[in-house]
This record gives structure tokens, C-alpha cells and sequence, in this order.
């Protein structure tokens, strides 16, 4: 059997692929940069290449889209959506585009498992879904938007609910927070995760316009996959939401200190005053440790911050 990912190819749904490719399972990446995929740096899929099948879709293409899922379908278990413009500072400077990506890239994908028969979807989600409410953060906490990229997450949310209590279907939001880690360069992201990360791939003199008054539970990517995997695998859950990620605040400068640490240098990297985003911490992870089994690896931060060293330090050679 097979998995369709969309997103496949992102900084998550990439490992999503790689972890489900490692267990043996055909996976379909449907991902608007597929054409690219040579030029992309994910080293990893190398490994489980012939597993793979790459289409280069935009979800906003209905048709195509339709039509790519119908072709596959007699052999899907389900679906893994994972296309977003993710939370940041780039959000807000294309509202109607990104506002679109994120909310009618998710009822294009609904809407045609609906049609398709195709029952089981995981939406990957965020814990912008809690907006600023302090942590920990657990599931059956009010929805609460405080920006655009976290209004298209509840969105996203409701759609995938409606559409399993109106028809059926299964559809699961997983609920991610904050994700570093391979697969990722710290100098193709904004200025804070340059900040914090940047110094692992050699970055120096970066000055953030914010980020230093925060702390938020980064999540190794291996952690966040594994999670997402476990939820699209269990077989009936008894809830529609799952919190995923390590469930371990860290302040922003501790993280400069411990890959100063690691590396043994202190790079000139600067944080302004104030959150990065507005946003509680942690996330209440208990209820997927309970149900899915979740058991997050990386709970120490130094362990994952090395781990990432690692395969920057490959990835420049
Ligand atoms: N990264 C995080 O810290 C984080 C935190 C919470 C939630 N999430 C959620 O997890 C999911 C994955 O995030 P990510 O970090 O892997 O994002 P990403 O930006 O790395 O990956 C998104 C992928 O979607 C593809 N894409 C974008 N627009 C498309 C379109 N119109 N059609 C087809 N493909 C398109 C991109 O090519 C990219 O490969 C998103 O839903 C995001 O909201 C991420």
C-alpha cells in the first residue's frame, strides 16, 4: 500500500516520507517543488529513493490535483496533508496568497478524498491553534487565533472535523509546534531561527529584530515525524487532535549558549526585545504519549542541536 503526502518534499514531510519509506511502504509525494527535487539538499530521501514517486502539484490546482489522486487512489491508505506557508514573518507580506495555500489547499485535499473514497487524512496543524494561551497547552483548550497564519490553522482544523463528522471520513489534526533539525538550513529561514541555529552552519553577525523574551518547545524533525507517523498508523483514536512536539520549553538564549557550546565559539548573533511570535508554551504532550505511543527523543535540546551540527556539517563538505 501506498501513502500520499502533499508537502512531501518540506522540512517535515520529508521525513514523514523518509520514516514511512524506511518501514517499506511506496510513498507519493505530491509537492509543488518536485521538479526541483535534485537541487533541494535532502540527502536522506537518497536512501529510500526508489520508494518514492515524486509529482510536482500545486494544491490550488483543483483539477490536477483530482486527477493525480484518482490515479493513485485503488492503492492509498490515506493521506498526509503537509502543505503550508508556515507561521513567520513572511506570513502577513501575501495575506490573500498565503491565506489560500493554507485554507483552500486543505479543502482541495478533503474535498477530493471525500469525492475519492479515500477515508484516512492526517492534517498536519499547529499549536498556533492555541494562539497566546499559556502552557501547557492540551487539546481541549479553546481555539484561539492571534495572526493570520494561526486563523488558517483553526480553519484547517474545523474543515477536517466537518468533513469527518458530515461524511464520515477520518481525518486527524496533528498538532505541531516550533520544528528544527536535517533537512532545514538555517540561512534559507528568517532572521530568529538564524539566530538561534544559524551559528551550527557557520553564520556570524546576525541581528534579530526579536525573539529574545521567549521560550517555546522546539522539536527535533525526527521527533515531529515519528509522531506524525504514529498517529497516521494507530488505527481508531479516540480523539480528533494531538499535540506533537517535544513538550519541553527552552528560552531562545539558552539555545545560543548551548550551540556556542557545541561548537566552541561564540558567534556574534543578537536577539531583540520581545516574543518572535505570539505564542504559549509548552504543548501538553500526555495525551499522544497515552494513545500513540509518542515518546519524543530529543527532549534534551542539546542532544537534537547536536544531531543537526551533524548534518550541517555534512551537508557543507
Ligand atoms: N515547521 C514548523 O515549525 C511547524 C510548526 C507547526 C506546524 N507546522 C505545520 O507543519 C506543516 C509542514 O511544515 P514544514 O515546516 O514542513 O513546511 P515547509 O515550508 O518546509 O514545507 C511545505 C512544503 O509545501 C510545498 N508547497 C507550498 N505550497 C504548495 C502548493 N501550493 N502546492 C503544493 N506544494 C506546496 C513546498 O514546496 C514545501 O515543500 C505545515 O502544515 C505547517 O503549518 C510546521
Amino acid at each position: 500500500m501506498s501513502v500520499l503526502i502533499t508537502g512531501g518534499l518540506g522540512h517535515v514531510g520529508s521525513w514523514v516520507a523518509y520514516q514511512l519509506a524506511k518501514q517499506g511502504k511506496r510513498v507519493i509525494i505530491c509537492d509543488m517543488a518536485a521538479s526541483n527535487f535534485d537541487r533541494l539538499g535532502l540527502d536522506y530521501l537518497e536512501e529510500v529513493r526508489d520508494q518514492l514517486v515524486l509529482e510536482s502539484i500545486d494544491v490550488l490546482d483543483y483539477h490536477s490535483l483530482f486527477e493525480l489522486m484518482l490515479r493513485y487512489r485503488d492503492d492509498l491508505e490515506g493521506v498526509i496533508h503537509g502543505v503550508s506557508v508556515i507561521a513567520g514573518p513572511n506570513f502577513q507580506t501575501r495575506p490573500y496568497k498565503h491565506i489560500s495555500i493554507n485554507a483552500s489547499g486543505t479543502l482541495n485535499v478533503l474535498e477530493t478524498c471525500r469525492i475519492l473514497g479515500i477515508n484516512k487524512v492526517v492534517n498536519m496543524s499547529s499549536g498556533a491553534v492555541y494562539g497566546d494561551a499559556a502552557g501547557p497547552q492540551h487539546e481541549a483548550m479553546p481555539y484561539k487565533a492571534t495572526d493570520l497564519y494561526g486563523a488558517t490553522k483553526i480553519a484547517g482544523e474545523l474543515y477536517g472535523m466537518q468533513y469527518t463528522d458530515t461524511f464520515g471520513m477520518d481525518v486527524r489534526n496533528a498538532r505541531l509546534f516550533f520544528v528544527y533539525g536535517p533537512g532545514k538550513r538555517p540561512s534559507h529561514m528568517h532572521q530568529v531561527y538564524q539566530a538561534i541555529f544559524g551559528p551550527l552552519e557557520g553564520l556570524d553577525n546576525i541581528q534579530a529584530p526579536n525573539g529574545s523574551e521567549q521560550a517555546l518547545d522546539w522539536t527535533h524533525v525526527h521527533d515531529t515525524a515519528a509522531g506524525i507517523v504514529q498517529l497516521f498508523e494507530k488505527d481508531s483514536v479516540s480523539h480528533r487532535n494531538f499535540n506533537i512536539s517535544s513538550g519541553v520549553t527552552v528560552e531562545h538564549l539558552e539555545i545560543v549558549e548551548h550551540v556556542a557550546d557545541l561548537i566552541g565559539k561564540r558567534a556574534n548573533v543578537q536577539l531583540g526585545p520581545g516574543p518572535f511570535v505570539v505564542r504559549g508554551a509548552p504543548l501538553d504532550i500526555s495525551l499522544a504519549k497515552q494513545e500513540l505511543g509518542f515518546s519524543p527523543r530529543f527532549t534534551d535540546i542539546r542532544e537534537g542541536l547536536r544531531d543537526y551540527w551533524e548534518w550541517l556539517k555534512d551537508i557543507r563538505d
